[in-house]
């Protein structure tokens, strides 16, 4: 039996789309053994001809994407353009004319899931991420492919390196924010927009895909709490290492009761959990499913061949289907899940006081009275005061913080980080 053909394109050329360019040309012969499809890449949609000459694809250049969409011997479109558009339009485009499509682009994704789910609805080919969420690491299929006997409960993850970079060289080295973040930037780890690192945006991207397949209901963008790392002070980590614990950038969600909380935030880890141990720009996600229990992967969230590997693991497992996979999840109730705002963890929380006599047994009334008990206490003599909670409600947190800052004996509330225990 003569094996299936399948023709590529690939949009972009640049870090991942060459990395893929390369897998694709270099293996090709192997997958056909392993896998019984012959993957041709047969047309590229790059304007920057060095780059075209540099990987010898000079002879596969598309004028635009209609030439691409109108070929067809073109079965699958892969992209690596980033940002939302044109990539969406382009990639509706080969939706709707029948074509499989495979992506990276996690914003793309996150902003316009739906839209592309409908075009390739109406197109009748495949939408497929795998290299959306944590690069090279196979997380979505893990999630859509073998958990089947699983409820997922929850979802723990290091999603960006960059910001993962930036906070293990300040713990590990004592480097100050500022400075790590330009070698990130000098390492081509970060997004060219740095903020969509620092700021939290890139983890929640990654966080609306991997929760909605995680718990098969839609989790919408807008309604994950995202905050960043850029307020972050050495102090709070080094004082974080000696109460035993480790700061990340942590990417969460569980699923309760029906109810799912999502929320992307700074967070103190145990330093024996094993996300701790996951340094500079690896990324890890953590699972718990009902069955299975904890499990946890772990590799290299970005760079050209991990993200080209996921890329050509899309492209291997499209080109062997003929029905494709359009919905990554059915919609149980019809429509976007129940976002919980009002997540609950514990909190680290650091004052400035005054030499006032009993500020501490203030401090921890003030919290008591509005359900948040103090757990864990550090004093330093240069007026640092520092106390760890109990877990708490956000709101309850909120109201004891208001509280505090009242007291005579408080100059200010200087830092506040939350800690999954
Ligand atoms: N800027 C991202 C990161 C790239 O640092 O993880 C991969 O999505």
């Amino acid at each position: 039996m003569s094996a299936k053909h399948v023709g590529v394109a690939l949009l972009g050329l640049g870090v991942v789309g060459g990395g893929t360019y390369e897998i694709l040309r270099d293996k090709r012969d192997m997958i056909l053994k392993n896998d019984g499809v012959d993957i041709e890449v047969r047309r590229v949609l790059d304007r920057n001809s060095d780059r075209l000459k540099q990987l010898g694809a000079e002879s596969l250049a598309a004028r635009d994407i209609d030439e691409i969409v109108n070929d067809p011997d073109v079965d699958i479109v892969a992209e690596f353009f980033g940002g939302v558009e044109p990539a969406r339009s382009f990639l509706i485009k080969a939706l709707e004319a029948g074509k499989s499509i495979v992506t990276a682009n996690k914003e793309m994704l996150a902003k316009s899931w739906r839209e592309l789910e409908a075009a390739a609805e109406r197109g009748g080919g495949g939408l497929y991420f795998e290299a959306s969420c944590v690069g090279g690491v196979p997380v979505i299929r893990t999630l859509t492919d073998s958990m089947q006997g699983n409820a997922v409960t929850s979802l723990k993850g290091i999603v960006n390196g960059t910001t993962n970079y930036i906070l293990s060289r300040m713990s590990d080295e004592g480097v100050e924010y500022g400075e790590c973040l330009k070698e990130a930037q000098r390492l081509g780890y970060a997004e060219a927009n740095p903020s969509a690192d620092v700021d939290g945006f890139d983890s929640s991207y990654k966080n609306c895909i991997l929760s909605s397949l995680a718990y098969r209901r839609r989790v919408p963008l807008d309604r994950i709490y995202r905050e960043g790392i850029s307020k972050i002070n050495v102090k709070d980590i080094a004082y974080g290492k000696e109460l035993g614990y480790t700061l990340k950038l942590l990417a969460i969600s569980k699923c309760r009761d029906g109810r799912v909380e999502a929320r992307v935030h700074p967070s103190f880890l145990p330093s024996a959990h094993p996300l701790a141990a996951v340094k500079g720009p690896f990324n890890a996600l953590y699972i718990h499913g009902d069955s299975v229990d904890d499990i946890m992967l772990y590799g290299r969230g970005a760079g050209a061949l991990p993200t080209g590997s996921a890329i050509v693991s899309d492209i291997v497992f499209a080109a062997g289907k003929d029905t494709h996979r359009r919905f990554a999840f059915e919609l149980e109730d019809g429509g976007d899940t129940v976002i919980s705002d009002d997540f609950s963890s514990a909190h680290y929380i650091r004052f400035d006081v005054k030499n006032e006599e009993g500020t501490l047994a203030k401090i921890s009334g003030a919290f008591a009275k509005c359900g948040v008990p103090v757990k864990t206490v550090l004093k330093k003599d240069d007026g640092t005061l520092i106390i760890v909670t109990h877990e708490a409600g956000e709101s309850a947190v909120v109201r004891a913080l208001a509280a505090a800052e009242q007291l005579s004996g408080v100059e200010r509330v200087a830092a506040h980080i939350r800690v999954e225990e």
